[in-house]
C-alpha cells in the first residue's frame, strides 16, 4: 500500500480528485495517511475531515523563523512515514532537507505545460493570466517530481487544454483543472503506486506494463 501525504493550501480540488480516484479505483493500492496545510482556513482541510483523513496545519506564521518552520514541517511529514508526498496546490517552498530525504518521492501539479509559464511567481490564477496575456492557443497541466528548483524536476505527465477566444483567467483555470489536473494527478499517483515510474538521467518515463516495483 502506497502511503501518501498530501500538502495543500487552498480549495483542495486536487486533493478531492485523489480521494475520488482512490474511491473509484482509478488510483490503486494507495492510502492518504495525512493532509498537511499551511493555511488553517484551507477548504482542503474540510475535505480531509469529511473523508476521515488525519490532517494538521503547519503555518510559517506560527514559527519564529523559517528554520523553525522547516523543522516542524519535516517532523510532520516524517511522522506519517510517507512513500510519496503530493503537493496539491501547496504554496510553500519545500525545505531542501525534505527534498534530499524524499528524492524523487515528491510530486507537484502545476497548471501549465512546463517549461512554459512556470517558476517563481507563477502559481494559481497568475499562471492563467499570463497565458491569456501571451495569447497562446494551447495550455495544460504538468505533474513533475520536485527538486531544489521551482517547477524544474523531471516531468511525469502532461495534458494539453485548448485556450478559447473569450476565456477569462477563472474560466481557463477551471477548464485546466477539469480537463487536465484532476486527470493526470491521479494517473501519476496510480503509476507510482504500481511501480511503473522511473527516473534516469533526470528524465522520467512511465512503463506501460505492471512489472515488479522499481527499487530505486
Ligand atoms: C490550482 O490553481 C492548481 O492549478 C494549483 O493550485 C491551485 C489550487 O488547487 N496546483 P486546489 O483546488 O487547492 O487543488
Amino acid at each position: 500500500m502506497l502511503r501518501a501525504v498530501v500538502c495543500v493550501s487552498g480549495g483542495g480540488t486536487n486533493l478531492q480528485a485523489i480521494i475520488d480516484g482512490i474511491k473509484n479505483g482509478r488510483i490503486g493500492n494507495t492510502e492518504i495517511v495525512r493532509v498537511i496545510s499551511n493555511n488553517k482556513n484551507a477548504y482542503a482541510l474540510k475535505r480531509a475531515e469529511e473523508n476521515h483523513i488525519p490532517s494538521v496545519c503547519i503555518s510559517p506564521k506560527d514559527y519564529a523563523d523559517r528554520g523553525e518552520f522547516n523543522r516542524a514541517f519535516l517532523e510532520a511529514v516524517q511522522k506519517a512515514s510517507p512513500d510519496l508526498i503530493v503537493l496539491a496546490g501547496f504554496l510553500v517552498v519545500i525545505p531542501e532537507e525534505i527534498i534530499a530525504e524524499y528524492r524523487n518521492r515528491i510530486i507537484n501539479i502545476h497548471p501549465s505545460l512546463i517549461p512554459s509559464f512556470c517558476g517563481t511567481g507563477y502559481y494559481g490564477l497568475k499562471v492563467h493570466e499570463r497565458v491569456l496575456e501571451r495569447g497562446v492557443k494551447i495550455t495544460g497541466a504538468t505533474v513533475h517530481f520536485v527538486d531544489e528548483g521551482t517547477d524544474t524536476g523531471p516531468i511525469i505527465l502532461q495534458k494539453p487544454v485548448e485556450v478559447k477566444e473569450d476565456d477569462t483567467p477563472e474560466i481557463l483555470q477551471k477548464r485546466v483543472m477539469e480537463q487536465a489536473e484532476w486527470i493526470i494527478l491521479p494517473e501519476a499517483i496510480n503509476a507510482i503506486a504500481e511501480g511503473r515510474v522511473e527516473v534516469k538521467n533526470g528524465k522520467c518515463r512511465i512503463r506501460k506494463d505492471g512489472k515488479d516495483r522499481d527499487n530505486g
